[in-house]
């Protein structure tokens, strides 16, 4: 049997355990290595996060919904991995003790791993980075202020030197266990998922990992496309991005930032740093969510949907795609291979509603693409999460714009088409009518924010 190999705190190790066998479980249960700490099991509060290096670089992910194969040739530190050889501390745990930084010391070890990977990266945006790490005694201002304190100090060398190539490691490819499947190109996954279309595919575990810690599902058999390279490329082809559906949500915030800032403002805001650097933008098409942040912009934007299913490819506008709550148009043996986006939308905002700012799921997630000429809208798309079963264009309000002039009455009026484009859920998130008029004041909101008045809660000043 083939095996997974990485780098576990700077020394070799082997698995064959269970393909969806988390990190955290083998951390703690077989290695003895319990600092890093089992909080929500689910990706919510960072207890479990974990510095991984590869080829692109060190990254914190959360531990508890990681899969073994996930790691394959790549190097873990755990929070026993960041002291030095002789015990030296690493200066975020240094500054957490000068700081008071810690109190029960339960999120400690998560913090310090994040931080540590911030460190690293010279990263110095510390509510971004520790937005996925919660604390519930000793507050977010000693914590930040560790994090500063640190910022000087340089990398430790026994951090420097922590990856190893893949090329290292044996056990490169194939199956990893008995219903496991890692492929290496794109092609080789075609055609094993068209010979098992009942597969669970797994990309960044961030939706498929809760199945498993959760629902407490065997998903066998499963194929990981994490080793699939060329799903995770972005290249520009003339007017358009094209996105693999491998490439994360940390890595399009970044490719899509210099093009559409407030789409990019918007991938800021989803979940945590630690899920982003997991999350693909293909998960987060593929799986239907009638929430997730992803559709809407890219439905907004005029995004064109790759499907692939054996030798064939399809495409469609990713609108097509979702026909019903989780239903999508895709058949057995058919996954997402890219998305296209264009590059020009210089009126694209992007509005996230969440009961929390950071770290927290779309209530209305509401994406507005209006082109005007000489006052009158000529093109509308406008697209919304959290309204309907599936991510939706508000067509009869688009229909109530376009050809008007752009001007605040027509604003009023085309608002009452979104009572005829929606007729959203009360769910815990959020009760029906507050989604109505939430909805409705975005488009006010857009119009204001086109014309240059402050909206967001970080810029408007008292
Ligand atoms: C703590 C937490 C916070 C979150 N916050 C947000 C948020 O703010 N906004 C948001 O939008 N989402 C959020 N999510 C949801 C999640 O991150 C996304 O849905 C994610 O993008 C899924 O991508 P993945 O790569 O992890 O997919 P996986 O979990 O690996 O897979 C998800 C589904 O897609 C399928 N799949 C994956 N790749 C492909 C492919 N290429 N072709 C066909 N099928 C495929 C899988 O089989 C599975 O059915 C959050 C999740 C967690 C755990
Ligand atoms: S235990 Fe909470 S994020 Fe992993
Ligand atoms: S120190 Fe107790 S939860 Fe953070």
């Amino acid at each position: 049997m083939e095996h997974v190999a990485f780098l576990l705190n700077g020394t070799q190790v082997q698995v064959t355990d269970a393909p969806t066998r988390t990190l955290l479980d083998y951390l703690r249960e077989t290695r003895g290595l319990c600092g890093t700490k089992e909080g929500c099991n689910e990706g919510d509060c960072g207890a479990c996060t974990v510095m991984v290096t590869d080829e692109g670089g060190a990254r914190a992910l959360n531990a508890c919904i990681l899969f073994l194969p996930q790691l394959h040739g790549k190097s873990v530190r755990t929070v026993e991995g960041l002291t030095g050889p002789n015990g030296e501390p690493h200066p975020v745990q240094t500054t957490m003790i000068t700081h008071h930084g810690s109190q029960c010391g339960f999120c400690t070890p998560g913090f310090v791993v994040s931080m540590a990977v911030a460190h690293l990266n010279g990263d110095k945006d510390h509510d971004t980075t520790l937005a996925g790490n919660l604390c519930r005694c000793t507050g977010y201002a000693p914590i930040i202020r560790a994090a500063e304190a640190a910022e000087a100090a340089p990398v430790p060398d026994w951090l420097q030197s922590s990856f190893i190539s893949a090329q290292v490691l044996s056990g490169d490819r194939g199956q990893t266990a008995p219903g496991a499947f890692r492929p290496t190109t794109v092609d080789e996954l075609a055609i094993l998922y068209a010979a098992h279309p009942d597969a669970t595919l797994i990309a960044g575990a961030t939706d498929v990992g809760l199945w498993v810690t959760k629902q407490l599902r065997d998903l066998s058999p499963v194929v990981f496309l994490n080793g699939v390279n060329d799903l995770q490329t972005i290249a520009r082809v003339q007017d358009r991005l094209r996105v693999g559906a491998g490439v994360t949500i940390t890595d399009l915030m970044a490719a899509i930032k210099p093009l559409h800032p407030s789409f990019a403002e918007l991938l800021r805001r989803y979940a945590s740093v630690q899920v982003r650097n997991a999350a693909t933008i293909g998960g987060n098409i593929a799986n239907g969510s009638p929430i997730g942040d992803g559709p809407p912009a890219l439905i907004a934007l005029g995004a064109t949907l790759h499907l692939r299913q054996g030798i064939t490819r399809r495409e469609m506008p990713l609108e097509a795609f979702f026909l019903d709550y989780r239903k999508q148009d895709r058949l057995p043996g058919e996954f997402v291979e890219a998305i296209t986006i264009p590059t020009e939308a210089p009126t694209l905002r992007c509005y996230k509603i969440s009961k929390r700012f950071d770290q927290d799921i779309s209530a209305v997630c509401g994406c507005f693409n209006i082109t005007t000429e000489r006052g009158i809208v000529t093109a509308a798309r406008i697209a919304f999460g959290g309204m309907a079963g599936i991510p939706k264009r508000a067509t009869s309000v688009e229909n109530a714009l376009i050809g008007q002039p752009w001007t605040l009455p027509t604003i009023t009026t085309a608002t009452a088409a979104f009572a005829t484009d929606f007729q959203p859920l009360t769910d815990m998130r959020a009760s029906a009518a507050y989604r109505l008029t939430v909805a409705e004041n975005l488009l006010s909101r857009y119009f204001h924010d086109l014309a240059g008045t402050p909206t967001n809660v970080l810029e408007v000043q008292p």
